[in-house]
């Protein structure tokens, strides 16, 4: 099972900012990567959240049970300490995604306080970089099966 999360104001996407964040609504979004993880044999599950309280609750609950999580947490990826130390607390394979490429935007996007303890990030493909998650998903959980105890 992976687990895709959301942060706030996502569930706006297809009509917030689309130069920014391109046209693809959230359905879509997660339409495209329940697809591209059929297609690797993975099952997913979704959480969108305005609330950092539900997003910590979800990594909690994907403990012992996600193979991974594939996050885009939002503006909440810049100052929410809570959700890095939910992160750290998770061993599966956790990979942070960002549809627009927050290092060439304003100064206080430059910061992701969960990069530190995620696999990698995937962020500027805008839709494309949901499936691209996804491989990195497979990829990463191929080698910790081929890496042995
Ligand atoms: C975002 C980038 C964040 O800086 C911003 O606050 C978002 C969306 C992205 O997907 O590009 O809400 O995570």
């Amino acid at each position: 099972m992976v687990l895709l999360l959301h942060g706030p104001n996502l569930n706006l996407l297809g009509e917030r900012d689309p130069s920014t964040y391109g046209t693809a609504t959230l359905d879509d979004l997660v339409a495209a990567t329940g697809a591209a993880a059929a297609e690797a044999g993975l099952a997913l599950e979704h959480l969108q959240a305005n609330a950092e309280a539900d997003l910590v609750a979800a990594i909690h609950g994907a403990r012992h049970r996600c193979a991974a999580i594939v996050v885009n947490a939002g503006a909440l990826t810049h100052y929410a300490w809570s959700l890095h130390d939910a992160l750290a607390s998770y061993d599966g394979v956790k990979i942070e995604l960002h549809l627009s490429n927050p290092a060439a935007r304003e100064p206080w996007r430059h910061v992701s306080v969960l990069a530190p303890v995620v696999d990698g990030t995937i962020a500027g493909f805008k839709a494309d970089g949901y499936p691209l998650a996804i491989g990195a998903v497979e990829r990463l959980l191929d080698r910790r099966r081929t890496a042995g105890p």
